[in-house]
């Protein structure tokens, strides 16, 4: 199942051009088998080095709760906005939901207003990790801290063990940012009994905004450990890894897996020193030392596995997006932009598709800063980095780190009918122009 998770949505029809649109919403009647809400409100928040945010938070805190559903769930989640002044919506990074649930403001909902709710339905179909953001001014909404964790499990009951999510996020402390897992800006011991099946769900919320521009890079030390899945997606037979480094686009997923050693570990953010997480077996010791060099390649990582499509077959639709910078008008003043094709939204074409077509992407980035590039509602699998093939596992993925300079070949089924948002992931860049629209004929 899970070679092929993040395409099938359970929407399944018959040949024709056009649309349902029943096909565009979540199930309206049903009960559902989980339900959340989600208030937006202006909270100040504390980290644990005891530097203070002025938060923008879901249910009082930031980041907001970790919802956990089972695969096959009907999740409503209802979102109410107590915000001030700026309109909320709830994105699901990463779940390919249908289109109108899908929160992306003034494309498949508006923003909701101070004071206003909206209530989002879907069935949780992929397993995996994803998080939660607002869609409306993200690119200072989510910094601020509204996001949050979102984890779908196995329909059967997971192992017991410790499953534990850490979100690398960057916090606007004043005019500063202070990258911190979670709210804690320092170390976080955790006592694990040796023998502890532990899965980390590690995701990267930060903006890795200009003063921020190095892709947030995690070392874990102290136990081989594997990466199990990228972007919510298993790997097929992943190799025990020790001293790499993992760098983590912005918006993207690892989840590791180690059984817990008699010795501590720890996993440290090294891009951002100072923050991290230690585990061990008494709740003493020093984090063992940072030995990692060299980057993980999800491109030559795991074994091979039959996939429902591979590079060689015949797509319906091919297209290239080119990631470029450089000066350009915006709101008629000068300044920089970020362009798609030479383009800056909402002037960027908009991608069209048939449901049902082979999609192939080649994405390039021509300019000097890191494109973690996002598409929404598809997974896509990657068929090629920088001219080689991928040689190892399946890698699919919905968020895609282009260092500069590198160029890659990702190839999906368009099979979830809707009006899509494909961005830059560095909400920065969003804001400056890197989002276009895939959309169905
Ligand atoms: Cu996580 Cu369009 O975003
Ligand atoms: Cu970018």
């Amino acid at each position: 199942r899970h070679t092929m998770a993040g395409t099938g949505h359970g929407h399944r029809h018959g040949a024709g051009p056009s649309v349902d649109a029943a096909d565009l919403t979540g199930p309206r009647v049903g009960r559902p088998d989980r339900s959340f809400t989600l208030t937006a409100a202006e909270t100040p928040i504390t980290l644990a080095s005891g530097a203070s945010v002025a938060a923008w938070t879901f249910n009082g805190q930031a980041p907001g709760p970790e919802l956990r559903v089972r695969q096959g769930d009907l999740v409503q989640v209802t979102l109410i906005n107590r915000l001030p002044e700026e309109g909320v919506t709830l994105h699901w990074h990463g779940l390919d939901v249908p289109n109108a649930e899908d929160g992306v403001a003034g494309l498949t909902q508006d923003a909701v207003r101070p004071g206003g709710k909206h209530i989002y339905r879907f069935r949780a179909e992929q397993t995996g990790t994803y998080w939660y953001h607002t869609h409306q001014a993200s690119s200072t909404a989510v910094a601020r801290g509204l996001f949050g964790a979102l984890v779908v499990e196995p329909a059967a009951r997971p192992a017991d063990g410790l499953d534990l999510v850490v979100m690398s996020h960057v916090w606007p402390v004043g005019e500063e940012l202070r990258p911190a897992f979670g709210t804690a800006d320092t170390l976080t011991r955790r006592t694990v009994a040796p023998g502890t099946p532990v899965r980390l769900r590690l995701v990267n919320t930060g903006n890795n905004t200009a003063s921020d521009a190095e892709t947030t890079t995690f070392a874990l030390t102290g136990t081989p450990y594997r990466v199990t899945a990228i972007d919510g997606v298993h790997l097929h037979d992943p190799a025990d890894l020790t001293g790499v480094r993992l760098p983590l686009a912005t918006g993207g997923r690892y989840d590791l897996t180690f059984t817990m050693p008699e010795e501590p570990v720890h996993l440290a953010d090294l891009a951002h020193s100072g923050g991290g997480l230690l585990l061990t077996p008494d709740g003493r010791g020093a984090p063992p030392p940072v030995t990692a060099s060299g980057d993980f390649n999800p491109a030559a990582y795991g074994r091979p596995t039959p996939t429902p499509f591979t590079s060689s077959s015949r797509f319906d639709r091919k297209f290239t997006i080119v990631a470029s910078d450089g000066v350009g008008f915006v709101d008629g003043s000068l300044d920089l932009i970020q362009a798609f094709n030479g383009r800056v939204y909402p002037n960027v074409p908009t991608q069209m598709v048939r449901e049902g077509d082979l999609v192939k992407m080649t994405l390039v980035n021509r300019s000097r800063d890191n494109h973690p590039m996002h598409l929404h509602g598809h997974h896509a699998m990657v068929l090629s980095a920088n001219g080689r093939p991928v040689s190892g596992s399946p890698w699919w993925i919905d968020t895609l780190d282009l260092p500069p300079g590198t160029w890659f070949e990702i190839g999906f089924r368009a099979d979830n009918p809707g009006l899509w948002m494909d961005h830059c992931h560095n909400l920065e860049h969003a804001a400056a122009g890197m989002m276009m629209h895939l959309g169905y004929e």
